[in-house]
């Protein structure tokens, strides 16, 4: 059996940390960080992460402002709310809940955001920096996943891992981390060829795809790593499952993340720092 990373566990501890830092600013800075978020109608998905970055706020001490707007904003109205956040001295950081509706243009919401209040790290100056390898706010799903490594104990340098999906949010940006990490990355999608002859490859195995139950123990090398970053609906329970078959996969995995308290917890507690970090960098 598999040993469990609990992301519910390590953010905990993180956030504790976070939040006695936190507590210390007031008296060095004269207040604590502030982090805006802008949610766009009603996805339930979306409507949950919001809720779960505010709660996650309270918890460290950070101040949250959630803007909620109806999906029939239009996209200069968005970018004007942008605009004034990015204005506003008492804001820190800026995170647009995506995905946005189909009318908007979120490349142009995204490149909006001062990229010095970008705490997603999804502004295309902190893409280019994370692909230079220069300082920059590290996207926080990718930079969670390698903080869960790394407490587990697993040695990446040297490792063949393998990425599914090539996401801008998770599978790009973990590829880049991994390969910083000295991992031998390989990033496979859709239009991969014999998938699972891939992935039976790796060490390390991220999957960042999208569909429930994907990865299906054949396709897992027995020792494997695996990293399951999937939110889905058992569409068999109506549960919430990851992209990989867990129950199986635990068997011949050594290390594997459970869905829900995996990965999503860590990309909170990561928004938190990245939050953090970004009104540190003010002072
Ligand atoms: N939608 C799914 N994941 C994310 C994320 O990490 N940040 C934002 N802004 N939207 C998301």
């Amino acid at each position: 059996m598999a040993k469990i990373i609990s992301g519910k566990e390590l953010s905990a501890r993180l956030k504790a940390e976070m939040a006695a830092e936190v507590a210390t600013f007031p008296a060095r800075y004269g207040r604590v960080p502030h982090l805006a978020v802008i949610l766009v109608g009603e996805d339930p998905g979306s409507v949950s992460y919001v809720t779960g970055k505010a709660k996650a706020s309270a918890e460290v001490g950070i101040r949250n402002t959630t803007i909620r707007k109806p999906a029939t904003i239009t996209e200069q109205e968005l970018l004007d709310i942008i605009a004034g956040l990015n204005a506003d001295d008492g804001v820190d950081g800026i995170l647009v809940q995506l995905p946005l509706p189909r009318h908007i243009d979120e490349d142009r919401v995204i490149a909006a955001i001062d990229e010095r209040k970008d705490v997603d790290g999804f502004h295309p100056l902190n893409v280019a920096a994370l692909w230079q390898k220069q300082s920059c706010t590290l996207p926080c799903t990718p930079k969670g996943i390698v903080k869960m490594l790394k407490t587990a104990g697993v040695e990446i340098a040297g490792k063949r891992a393998v990425v599914i999906g090539r996401s801008n949010i998770v599978g790009l940006p973990v590829s880049k981390l991994l390969l910083d990490e000295n991992a031998t990355v390989t990033m496979t999608h859709s239009r991969t060829r014999d998938l699972a002859e891939e992935t039976r490859r790796a060490e390390i195995l991220v999957v960042a795809i999208g569909r429930p139950k994907f990865v299906t123990a054949d396709m897992v090398s027995e020792g494997a790593v695996v990293i399951d970053v999937g939110v889905n609906r058992d569409p068999e329970t109506g549960k919430l499952c990851g992209d990989v078959d867990y129950a199986a996969v635990a068997e011949k995995a050594s290390v594997i993340t459970p869905v829900p308290g995996g990965v999503g917890p860590m990309t909170i507690c990561c928004l938190m720092e990245n939050t953090i970090e970004c009104f540190l960098r003010r002072f």
